[in-house]
């Protein structure tokens, strides 16, 4: 039976959507494949950028976007799921090398795949998607730092999917979260959220002046890189960490070692991408005990397929406010 999809073609170099019916026999077949009716899936920055044709992330079209996507299994060649399994997929390249979530249907490696955990439904693990996936991640690496609750920990790209998640999960878990936004007039709402304080991010956006500035930060989830990230650096307390997640300021770090060297501070990398299932696992296991379905609805809202078109630039632009999960 058809099934509709957002697909994306290329001529010449430039990159258009369409909304077409699909058939399944249209679907890739990966290793160990399972196909699975999507149900939900979100908008993340990277969808963004593919929406659009950005960064040569996707090399192959016609491509199906869409990095997450959670449903129900209707077929399964692996023994590890059955049809009626509800199942989460975010990362592994999916909707980038592989056709993704922007489809009523998609065929995809057992081996990608976690089961919904327990409490969630398809859409409230869509609202969480890959940001909040990521915001989880790195907070979990915050705490095997030694960052405790009632430690300030700074998020910058507040407003976004992965700042305004990290707030959700820093409430829940009991830690001083303070929300860096270029878009103060958001406090209000970043505060309602779950954020102990705001601030301009204009306070953090120019590289540091000096290597080591006044201590700030005992730990960082930072979705901004560039000089926002070089400048956290230097604001961060002795045996500080900050979780580097995103490049949304910008992809350069320029920075001196100095503030490994003398205050011991520690960069760390998070990968939501490629992570291991059993990481995975843990993570969402996390998140399914301190998910709380009234703070999400708090920061997301639900579009439909066609909408897409016009929020992939916004979200590029930084003009998304939390997440958006897409119903299909
Ligand atoms: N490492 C991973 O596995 C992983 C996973 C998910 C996302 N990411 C990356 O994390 C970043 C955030 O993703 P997202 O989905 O949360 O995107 P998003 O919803 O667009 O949020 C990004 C936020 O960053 C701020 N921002 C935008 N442009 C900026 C600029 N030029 N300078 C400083 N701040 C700026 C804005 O927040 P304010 O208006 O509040 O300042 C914006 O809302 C992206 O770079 C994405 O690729 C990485």
């Amino acid at each position: 039976m058809p099934f509709n999809a957002l697909v994306l073609t290329e001529n010449d170099g430039k990159v258009s959507p369409s909304f077409d019916e699909i058939e399944e026999s249209d679907l890739p077949s990966p290793a160990n494949p399972v196909t699975v009716a999507v149900e939900h899936s979100s908008l993340n920055y990277k969808d963004g950028m593919i929406l659009r044709g950005i960064g040569r992330l996707v090399r192959t079209y016609p491509h199906v976007p869409g990095v997450d996507l959670a449903g129900t299994v209707i077929d399964s060649s692996d023994g590890r799921y059955a049809p009626g399994d509800q199942v989460v997929c975010t990362g592994w390249r999916v909707g980038e090398s592989h056709w993704g979530g922007y489809a009523e249907r998609a065929r995809l490696n057992a081996d990608w795949l976690v089961p919904l955990p327990s409490g969630l439904s398809t859409r409230d693990a869509m609202a969480i998607g890959t940001a909040g996936f990521t915001a989880m991640q790195a907070l979990m690496a915050l705490e095997r730092q030694g960052v405790k609750p009632g430690d300030p920990i700074l998020v910058t790209g507040a407003s976004g999917g992965v700042g305004s998640s990290a707030i959700m999960w820093g409430k829940a878990l009991d830690h001083r979260i303070v929300a860096s936004t270029g878009r103060i007039e958001n406090a209000d709402a970043l505060l309602a959220q779950g954020a102990a304080e705001v601030i301009d991010r204009a306070e953090l956006a120019d590289a540091p002046t000096r290597p080591l500035l006044s201590e700030r930060w005992a730990g960082c989830i930072d979705a901004v890189g560039g000089d926002t990230l070089s400048h956290v650096l230097a604001e961060t307390a002795y045996g500080g960490s900050v979780a580097a997640c995103g490049l949304a300021g910008g992809n350069a770090l320029n920075t001196t070692v100095i503030p490994f060297l003398l205050r011991g501070v520690n960069l760390l990398g998070i990968d939501s991408v490629m992570a291991p299932f059993d990481a995975r696992q843990r993570v969402w296991s996390r998140i399914a005990e301190v998910f709380d379905a009234d703070r999400l609805a708090t920061i997301t809202t639900e579009v439909a397929l066609p909408d897409l078109i016009e929020l992939a630039p916004r979200i590029l632009a930084g003009q998304v406010r939390g997440r958006i999960v897409v119903s299909l």
